[in-house]
């Protein structure tokens, strides 16, 4: 459902659907042309419903065919059903007649512009939000210079009039939004027409803007086609393949990356001639840490928190006694081992961070090149920096060394 129905005030929808499509000829009511296997009535709804706000949805239908009322119905309680007129603004008409008495603001939309993605519904609902607002139509620039011609005669080609500046123009869409008195008073107003000048009403906003309303606009979208031509299929038929119900392009499914923590402690050995090795590098002047391989604190917490974050185990799974030949192997032997098995598990690497806590060794001056010697070993980012432990705890005294390890990875497709 969509989030932005949480903030606004309950709002109804006319869809009117009980035009005869002449124009498409298609030889049934235009909403009940299929595209991609649904009725252009089921696309516009497919998107409508998606915008919680719209409380009530009145579907207006051609009286002459159960098949879209029947359509519609499927859709649930929000769903009213009323049948349609001679002209679009009778049908409007007969759709307020069923709008319920407390609904607060009033959309009106042509079905015929099935694939009007469900953000420009929000936006109309949006601005109609401001209280000073009383009726807001999407609206596109138009890229053609337009001219206004007069009527046509008999035997003799018709005039330019005017051509107005192009940059002033703009080409009016579906979902309209209005205060619901204002419409209705709108369309009252109508009431005494006659058949021509109903059938000269094509939008609700012009009706609204005679009795002196001020109408806003907010930007319309290329996909609120309005399918009226045999031309408009063949687009029809690429929207409805393209874009989704929700009103935006089919995204593709999110990434969810995994992480892993992991913790190593090594003691400093008795024996001062071992060899330290930590983050995969020997520092020279320093007692080597205990452990049955090289004790490289560092490089061990990053392969614990890469099988973590893989989910599958530690260091015991992968480089316990079944793997002897693992056995005294390098820190670095290990976390390219690591890469390879969490990769092996259908995993990419994003990074690996660690943090090592000890008075020894000292390693700001090596730190490039202990992250370029895992980062090569991992085949992906690989971080180290330390810290002391202001003279606390094995750290501070220099008996042991603790690092702290995040990795991050991510699954492959
Ligand atoms: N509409 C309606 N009742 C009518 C006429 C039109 O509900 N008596 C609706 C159509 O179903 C459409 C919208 O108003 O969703 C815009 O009308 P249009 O595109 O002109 O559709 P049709 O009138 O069906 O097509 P045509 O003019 O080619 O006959
Ligand atoms: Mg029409």
């Amino acid at each position: 459902m969509s989030e932005f129905s949480d903030t606004t005030a309950p709002a109804a929808l006319v869809l009117v659907a009980a035009g005869s499509g002449t124009r498409l000829g298609a030889g049934i009511p235009k909403a009940l042309v299929e595209i991609e296997g649904r009725s252009l009535l089921q696309h516009t709804l497919d998107r409508a419903v998606i915008v919680d706000a719209l409380k009530q949805i009145v579907v207006v239908v051609p009286p002459s065919d159960d098949r879209l009322a029947a359509q519609a119905a499927a859709y649930g309680p929000r769903i009213g059903i009323v049948s349609g007129g001679t002209s679009r603004a009778e049908s409007v008409y007969a759709g307020l007649q069923k709008v319920s008495a407390g609904i607060g603001h009033i959309l009106v939309h042509d079905a015929a512009r099935a694939f009007t993605p469900t953000c420009s519904y929000e936006k109309v609902l949006r601005a109609l939000e401001d209280e000073t607002v009383q009726a807001v139509i999407p609206v596109l620039p138009v890229t053609d210079t337009i001219s206004v011609v007069d009527p046509p005669h008999e035997g003799r080609l018709q005039e330019v009039k005017c051509t107005p500046d192009r940059s002033t123009l703009r080409a009016v869409q579906t979902p309209q939004g209005f205060d619901a008195d204002v419409l209705r008073r709108a369309h009252r107003y109508l009431q005494d027409a006659d058949a021509a000048q109903f059938e000269a009403v094509t939008d609700d906003a012009s009706l609204v803007q005679r009795l002196g309303y001020p109408v806003h606009v907010v930007p319309g979208h290329p996909d609120a086609l309005k399918v009226t031509h045999p031309k408009d299929l063949q687009q029809a038929h690429r929207l409805a393949s393209q874009s989704a119900p929700t009103g935006v392009s089919p995204m593709p499914e999110p990434i969810i990356p995994r992480v892993g923590n992991a913790i190593d402690v090594h003691a400093v050995s008795d024996d001062p001639h071992r060899p330290m090795w930590l983050a995969g590098l020997h520092f020279p002047e320093d007692i080597g840490l205990a452990g049955h391989s090289d004790g490289d604190a560092v490089a061990h917490a990053a392969c614990d928190a890469l099988f973590s974050a893989a989910g599958i185990g530690d260091l015991g799974t992968h480089f316990g006694v079944d793997r002897p030949e693992f056995a005294g192997a390098s820190g670095i032997v290990l976390l390219a081992e690591a890469a390879r098995i969490v990769r092996a598990a259908g995993f990419e690497i994003g990074n690996v961070t660690v943090q090592f806590v000890g008075r020894r060794p000292r390693f700001a001056t090596r730190r490039e090149e202990a992250n370029a010697v895992l980062s090569r070993a991992a085949d992906a980012s690989v971080t180290v920096s330390a810290t002391t432990s202001d003279g606390l705890g094995y750290e501070g005294e220099g008996a042991g060394i603790t690092a702290y390890a995040t990795a991050l990875v991510y699954p492959r497709d």
